[in-house]
């Protein structure tokens, strides 16, 4: 062969072999890359990997600076100093706290068939400690499915809620007459602690669904039984935490907070009981004398189930207390803001005017054609969520979380005060702006703000909770304008298990 043509032919099978040897560079160099972001992603972190306050940092903020009561902002402090998620201890627990709206997602896609809330220790300690059966709040695993699906059937399911409207308009105009009552009494029409008049109503309003028969909170003259089950509620939830922290042989040492705890719920077992007692007393009286029996309303549909009347008085008891703060902080912030607001106080009045045209008393039909005055109260749980600080318990298998293994059964607290607060989500994330529920344009995180919570384990008493709210707030706009403590004074939150004013809020009710 000529040497120019064997000169051609090394080349080109040089140029063959670099060509390969250049493909399978390429190769390796991508198999390495991808193996070395496989590691990257297999690699997850444990909890002594995750940044968060020394154990004594911890309880010094607890204590010296007003933890507790100051609980929705260190979850800001701690999103701030440590990122989306952190570990504290409080007392024997150890606690994953999550503060992005995406990582919470992950919590709640992972929360398997029977979600677990918290331990709520002492809660359950109670019980079990009188022999008292656990309600929806408490209950676990079949136990809660069970009661679960027979409350949503009577709670959840749009007809069933709405045939309450009449019910509730009831208590409505009580609330109404209460409020006349209460101006009239102050030269300005001050009407002052307003969140006190709303526990009652509160009361009033799920007592009504529960046993479809008044119980006097809104009366002149209140029956002094109801204000000790308000206050037993209130002292309850304060103590919380606190007994959750302790443990149980701290109770025969220091035992004044356990045992005013113990009080607080045998207190609220008895008063359920009582009206429980005697509604069901009424309905055996009426059959008895051959009288039809056709009650609309929750515990008789609970008492037609054949359940334990053990698992009734919890149920009740647990209902009566889920009714009260909720809707007593709801209205409160609503009025609060609405009246510092007065240009969304009368843009709600006039939806309110026109939906009517003209009635006095709205159904449950109407108000599902308010779409500010949902924007409204979306934009009041968002700011003041009644539970600023979620939880769950993945007890099943450990859970992985933003890169993170979290073993099975560490609480988790899912911050929503601070995911609902965050700037990047919600633009001026501190002032009332309710029209941003109602542009397309504004795309947040579903999970940015769940006051309701969200999935199988969420508030069942959701519904009849809007309804209460949507119907309150719109007779109150026909009948007063709302307007803010002449004083001048702002009010901010506070955390007692639950989130709740910190002062008192005054609020003028002129009449329209
Ligand atoms: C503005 C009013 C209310 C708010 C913001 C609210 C919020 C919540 C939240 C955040 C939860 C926990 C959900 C979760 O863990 O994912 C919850 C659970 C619950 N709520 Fe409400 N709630 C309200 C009113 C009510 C009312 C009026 C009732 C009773 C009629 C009620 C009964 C319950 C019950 C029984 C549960 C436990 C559900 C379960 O574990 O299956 N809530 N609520």
């Amino acid at each position: 062969m000529p040497l120019r043509k064997r000169m051609l032919q090394a080349l080109r099978v040089s140029a063959r072999s670099i060509s390969h040897l250049m493909k399978w560079t390429e190769k390796w160099t991508y198999s390495v890359d991808c193996l070395g972001k496989h590691t990257e992603m297999q690699k997850i972190k444990n909890l002594d990997e995750m940044p968060g306050p020394s154990a004594f940092g911890f309880v010094w903020d607890l204590i010296a600076r007003r933890g507790l009561s100051r609980l929705h902002e260190l979850q800001l402090e701690g999103r701030q100093r440590y990122g989306p998620m952190w570990k504290a201890s409080f007392g024997p627990i150890l606690t994953v706290h999550i503060a992005e709206p995406a990582l919470i997602e992950q919590v709640l896609r992972q929360e398997g068939q029977h979600p677990i809330r918290s331990d709520l220790s002492s809660w359950k300690d109670y019980r079990r400690l009188r022999g008292h059966g656990f309600g929806l709040l408490t209950a676990e695993g079949e136990e809660w499915q069970f009661v679960r699906s027979l409350l949503a059937k009577h709670m959840l399911r749009p007809h069933a809620v709405e045939a309450y409207d009449t019910v509730l308009n009831s208590v409505v105009s009580d609330l109404l007459a209460k409020l006349r009552l209460r101006s009239s009494q102050n030269a300005q029409g001050l009407v002052t602690d307003i969140a006190n008049e709303f526990y009652r109503f509160g009361l009033e309003g799920i007592s009504s669904v529960l046993f479809e028969s008044r119980i006097g909170c809104l009366e002149p003259h209140i029956p002094p039984e109801t204000d000790r089950f308000i206050q037993s509620i209130n002292t309850m939830f304060v103590l919380t935490l606190l007994t959750m922290a302790m443990p149980a042989w701290l109770h025969s040492i220091f035992s004044k907070p356990w045992d005013t705890f113990c009080q607080c719920w045998d207190y609220m077992f008895h008063f359920a009981k009582g009206h429980i007692d005697q509604r069901l007393e009424e309905e055996a009286k009426k059959l008895a004398h051959g009288e039809k029996v056709e009650g609309r309303y929750l515990t008789y549909f609970l008492s037609k189930q054949e359940l334990p009347m053990k698992t009734i008085y919890s149920n009740v008891t647990e209902l009566l207390l889920a009714g009260v703060d909720t809707i007593s902080g709801t209205m409160s912030w609503s009025l609060y803001e609405l009246s510092r607001h007065p240009d969304v106080q009368d843009a709600l009045r006039d939806e309110v005017l026109a939906v009517l045209g003209g009635r006095q008393i709205p159904n449950a039909a109407d108000v599902s054609k308010m779409p500010l005055m949902k924007a409204v109260v979306k934009e009041v749980l968002r700011l003041y969520p009644v539970i600023p600080g979620n939880a769950r318990v993945i007890a099943e298998r450990d859970i992985e979380v933003g890169g993170y293994l979290i073993p099975r059964n560490t609480l988790i607290t899912l911050c929503q005060y601070a995911t609902s607060r965050d700037p990047q989500t919600f633009s001026e994330p501190d002032s009332f702006l309710p029209r941003r529920w109602l542009s397309r344009e504004q795309n947040h995180h579903p999970y940015a703000s769940l006051p309701f919570g969200v999935g199988k384990r969420s508030c069942v008493g959701r519904r009849i909770a809007e309804l209460e709210l949507y119907l309150a707030l719109a007779r109150i706009l026909i009948h007063f304008e709302v307007k803010p403590d002449p004083r001048g004074s702002t009010v901010q939150p506070m955390t007692r298990t639950l989130l709740v004013p910190q002062g008192e809020i005054n609020l003028q009710f002129v009449e329209r």
